[in-house]
């Protein structure tokens, strides 16, 4: 597909974000911000076994970290949370499909990534010790 059309895409789900909004009794919340600029996401989660059954985000910001967030909540809905510890930046790049950002635009498309991340750390701070560790140190190189 053309920038054009991957443009396109991320001004849709700016404007029409899909997933918006709160959870009630949540399983897991959580909230980060981007330092730079001041941008901001909370991440709600519904989660049964290991299996996300339910997303939501609520966030201010630019069209990449809210298109970003919408994004990502439709990739890992009703995914294994096995899966979705893995997620990479590249993961992430590869969906909004944007390769050639410059440093401070790629800290915007990774911003939800990283909340959502944290919010597993806390999920399995008690769980998993381990992948509680590990996603940690993630979440520190987004
Ligand atoms: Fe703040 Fe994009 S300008 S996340």
């Amino acid at each position: 597909m053309s920038d054009d059309i991957y443009r396109e895409i991320i001004l849709d789900h700016y404007r029409n974000p899909r997933n918006k909004g709160k959870i009630a009794g949540p399983d897991v919340s959580i909230h980060d911000s981007n330092p730079l600029c001041g941008d901001e996401i909370d991440i709600h989660m519904k989660i049964e076994g290991d299996k996300i059954k339910d997303i939501k985000f609520e966030g201010r910001g630019c069209a990449i970290s809210q298109a970003s967030a919408s994004m990502l909540t439709e990739m890992v809905l009703n995914k294994q949370l096995t899966s979705v510890k893995d997620l990479t930046k590249d993961d992430i790049l590869e969906n909004i499909g944007l390769t050639n950002l410059g440093p401070a635009r790629i800290k915007c498309a990774l911003l939800s990534l990283k909340v959502l991340k944290l919010g597993m750390v806390k999920y399995y701070a008690d769980r998993d010790p381990a992948s509680a560790k590990k996603l940690q140190e993630d979440s520190r190189t987004l």
